[in-house]
């Protein structure tokens, strides 16, 4: 663990071990720092670093940055099916762990190697592994948090309230998560992996159409995503639908699953590769067959370069004509993308409330808007982000409504953001009831328990809730 000034040339490394007394080292630090609380200062603690808002990392005025980058260890108790896991350590770092151990457990996590464990779960977390186990946050156990008086909790003395708010409420409102406990699920010996691709010359459009009836009804043991983007340039510019899919089995009950819903999709046996889980974890993020597991301790990012998220849910299938006035604003950029991700299956059995994420039951998929550009630059990022702000707005008639929800962890300061010092409950609303529907006064009530002077805050931390609420 490292505390960095920010704001200030001085980053001073504190912690570089994992124990019990290392905890306690930093914890007396902490107090100091907790007792400078009327200074002003803001503590941004970091993980994994990816928050798309870089509110890990980033504040107008000194603060201290708590980097957790040194708290990393993963131990695997295959008796009890459960880890420990820092909040440092990546999902590259967990995913290698595990696989070490075992081939036939993994965990439902997200889909990048070098996400960070602390950000992802604390605001929920998914990848292939969804419509199967829920998310990452539904499968935690135990968590070891430092709460506003510098003090270690778990879950029994950090109270019910507390361990709720901290799986998908987002850990920044509430303390510095150090660790988690999590539970380990089952997963095949054989997985299959296929990419089939589309470009609306070859029927895309029929495809995704059809993609949206079934994709969140289809058994759950199978994961298919839609990828859109633009490809070729000139008069050969064309939208491109990839359908990316991991099935838990083997390549013959696949291609009867899928020609029974999605006899569409033309699935042929030399689409599907078998592999094993965890190879397939590299296959869905992109890295080539035979690419050794090692790739996936790699800290640092595969593509680099700008963008802007944004996010939706759908709750009823969108039209042809809806779906061609996306294409049709597609092609007038270049290195867009629109990333479905079906829900259904185990995601509807958990309710509302169960955690703070909110999008169960009724949300057929989730999508990621994303615009990237290589040049860096006021004028350029101007022009970019204008562009995914017109077709969210194009999107209106087509997503959820009342509230138009979102996504936490493609984190968006569109939606809203904190007066800085003083913060509103009720213009926090404006953007806490997209990402937390209903549970959003709930995060409030326990932060007013448990942070009553706001010490934990950011652009986007949950604000007290007024007692006349
Ligand atoms: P970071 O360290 O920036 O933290 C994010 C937020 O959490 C910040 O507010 C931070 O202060 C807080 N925080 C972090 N650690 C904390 C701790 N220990 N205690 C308290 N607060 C803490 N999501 C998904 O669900 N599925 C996916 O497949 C992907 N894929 C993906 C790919 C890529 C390339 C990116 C950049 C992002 C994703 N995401 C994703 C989104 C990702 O889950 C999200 O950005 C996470 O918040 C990142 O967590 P980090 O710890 O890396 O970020």
């Amino acid at each position: 663990m490292s505390i960095q000034f920010g704001a200030y040339t001085k980053s001073i490394k504190i912690i570089h071990t994992s124990n019990s007394s290392s905890y306690s080292i930093f914890c007396s630090l902490l107090n100091k720092i907790l007792d400078g609380k009327n200074h002003g200062l803001q503590i941004r603690v970091r993980s994994g670093g990816h928050d798309y808002e870089g509110l890990s990392y980033l504040y107008k005025t000194p603060f201290i940055i708590v980097d957790l980058i040194n708290l990393r260890s993963v131990e695997i108790n295959l008796e009890d099916e459960t880890a420990s896991v820092q909040s440092g350590a990546t999902l590259g770092e967990l995913y290698y762990s595990i696989s070490k151990e075992s081939g036939i457990h993994g965990f439902p996590t997200g889909l990048y190697p070098s996400v960070g464990v602390g950000g992802h779960l604390s605001s929920g977390g998914f990848g292939t592994l969804l419509r199967k186990y829920g998310l990452e946050a539904d499968n935690v156990l135990d968590a070891y948090l430092i709460d506003v008086n510098g003090k270690i909790v778990d879950r029994e003395s950090m109270g019910e309230d507390l361990f709720w708010a901290i799986r998908g409420g987002g850990g920044a409102s509430f303390g510095i998560i150090l660790s988690w406990k999590i539970k380990l699920v089952r997963v095949p010996q054989v997985v299959t992996g296929i990419t089939i691709s589309k470009t609306l010359e070859q029927g895309a459009t029929k495809l995704v159409s059809k993609w949206q009836y079934i994709a969140d009804k289809l058994h759950e043991d199978l994961f298919i995503r839609v990828v859109i983007r633009v490809v070729g340039n000139g008069t050969q510019k064309t939208v491109h639908a990839s359908f990316n899919s991991i099935f838990l089995g083997g390549v013959e009950r696949l291609i009867s699953l899928i020609n029974e819903s999605f006899p569409e999709l033309g699935l042929q046996v030399q689409d599907c590769i078998e592999m094993s889980w965890i190879q397939s974890v590299l296959y869905f993020t992109g890295y080539q067959n035979g690419d050794p597991l090692e790739v996936l301790l790699d800290r640092n990012t595969l593509y680099k370069s700008f963008f802007k998220a944004k996010s939706d849910y759908v709750e009823k299938p969108i039209s042809d004509i809806g779906l061609e006035g996306i294409w049709e604003r597609f092609l007038k950029e270049e290195m867009v993308f629109m990333i479905m991700d079906p829900y259904g299956g185990r995601m509807n059995e958990i309710s509302e409330s169960e955690t703070p994420f909110p999008h169960r039951k009724g949300s057929l998929y989730n999508i990621q808007y994303l615009v990237k550009w290589e040049v860096n630059g006021i004028v350029a990022s101007k022009k970019h982000v204008h562009w995914i702000r017109m077709l969210y707005k194009y999107m209106k008639p087509y997503v959820s409504k009342y509230p138009r929800a979102a996504y936490l962890n493609y984190r968006d300061l569109d939606l809203g953001i904190n007066k800085k010092g003083n913060t509103s409950y009720s213009e926090a609303r404006v953007w806490g009831v997209k990402y937390f529907k209903g549970n959003f006064k709930r995060l409030a009530q326990v932060k007013s328990k448990i942070d009553p002077n706001n010490f934990f805050r950011n652009e986007q931390s949950i604000p007290l809730l007024p007692a006349t609420i």
